[in-house]
């Protein structure tokens, strides 16, 4: 017993097959059942008092020593296993293949943004943190003023100078101040606002903001076009109305609801470039004029799809997202 002893331990410690079925291999040998180790064991039952103290030790011994090589061998594997990982043909199609959907808010931020190229839009875009100046001051937000609260801003607490946007409007006065008239664009982006997140309020959301400078813009250009947009974003019966409304940056200024089921539902701010604002980006508000727009993405998509909360979004939640699959 004790040389079967010694070569078990001597197979234990030389063995050194670590793939799958190596391991098993070892397990069945030396840690199942029927194992020789096992098998050992049986013996020992027959074995005189003498003889047990003199094998217990031992056996238990190779035992435990199995059981130690079992787990090494599986942690070799292991990171054996990682380095095959290296060796992988990354050129070999996937096994699952399947593929991601558009965002809805990608979905519908695409459909806006085709809606006004169609009609000689451009698109443009512009910083989401941003100076005050660009973000209230120069769209005629005064100083002070409480048009500002509308707006729960996110300020940067070492330099208030310094804001998260609230709304895309920002991009209209870096365009203007960078470029002279005829201008028509349209500026999908985020902003954000310090408000609780619910089913009905975020604190981050999207926007698309429209402008058009040239000469002689009117009311009735704003109108035609939003009325325009409206049709073909919810379909050519839908109808719209215009309601008075107040925004520091248009005058005047008017926000578009649309019908939806039995009711009217906000879609959007608009309003006739506030001649300040033209001035403050050094456009001679004499020569020029213009409209401008702002909707929310979310709010759309929410119309659109029958979404209900907010939060779905930003949350990445497949089971959300993969109702958008094959819509472009
Ligand atoms: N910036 C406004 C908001 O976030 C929306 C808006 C209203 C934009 C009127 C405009 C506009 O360009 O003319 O509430």
């Amino acid at each position: 017993m004790e040389k079967e002893i010694r070569n078990i331990e001597k197979e234990i410690k030389s063995y050194s097959d670590s793939s799958t079925s190596g391991i098993e291999k070892f397990r069945i040998n030396f840690v199942s059942k029927k194992s020789v180790i096992n098998k050992i064991f049986e013996d020992f039952k027959n074995l005189s008092v003498e003889d047990k103290k003199k094998f217990g030790g031992p056996i238990n011994h190779i035992k435990t020593l199995a059981k130690k090589k079992l787990i090494e061998l599986s942690s070799i594997k292991e990171q054996v296993g990682e380095k095959k990982d290296l060796d992988f043909d990354y050129s070999l199609p996937p096994q699952d293949d399947t593929l991601g959907s558009r965002h809805p808010l990608r979905i519908v931020r695409n459909k806006i943004i085709k809606i006004f190229r169609d009609i000689g839009f451009s698109i443009e875009d512009g910083p989401e943190i941003e100076k005050d100046w660009y973000n209230f001051t120069a769209l005629n937000f005064p100083e002070n003023h409480p048009a500002r609260e509308m707006q729960d801003t996110f300020f940067i607490s070492k330099n208030p100078d310094v804001v998260l946007r609230t709304h895309t409007s920002n991009v209209q006065i870096r365009l203007m101040e960078k470029e002279k008239p005829p201008l028509r664009v349209v500026i999908p982006g985020r902003v954000y606002r310090n408000e609780t997140v619910s089913a009905k309020s975020h604190c981050f959301f999207h926007q698309v903001e429209g402008l058009y400078v040239d000469k002689g813009v009117s009311f009735k250009d704003l109108k035609d076009t939003l009325y325009y947009f409206a049709r073909e974003m919810f379909g050519d019966k839908t109808k719209v109305r215009f309601r008075p409304s107040y925004f520091p940056f248009t005058e005047p200024s008017a926000e578009m609801d649309i019908k939806w089921k039995d009711g009217w539902l906000e879609i959007l701010g608009s309003g006739l470039v506030d001649p300040n604002v033209l001035e403050n980006c050094n456009i001679d508000s004499k020569e020029y004029s213009g409209f401008a727009f702002g909707m929310g993405i979310e709010r759309i998509a929410m119309l659109k799809y029958g979404i209900n909360d907010l939060r779905l979004f930003s949350e990445n939640d497949k089971r959300f997202l993969e109702q958008f699959k094959g819509i472009n």
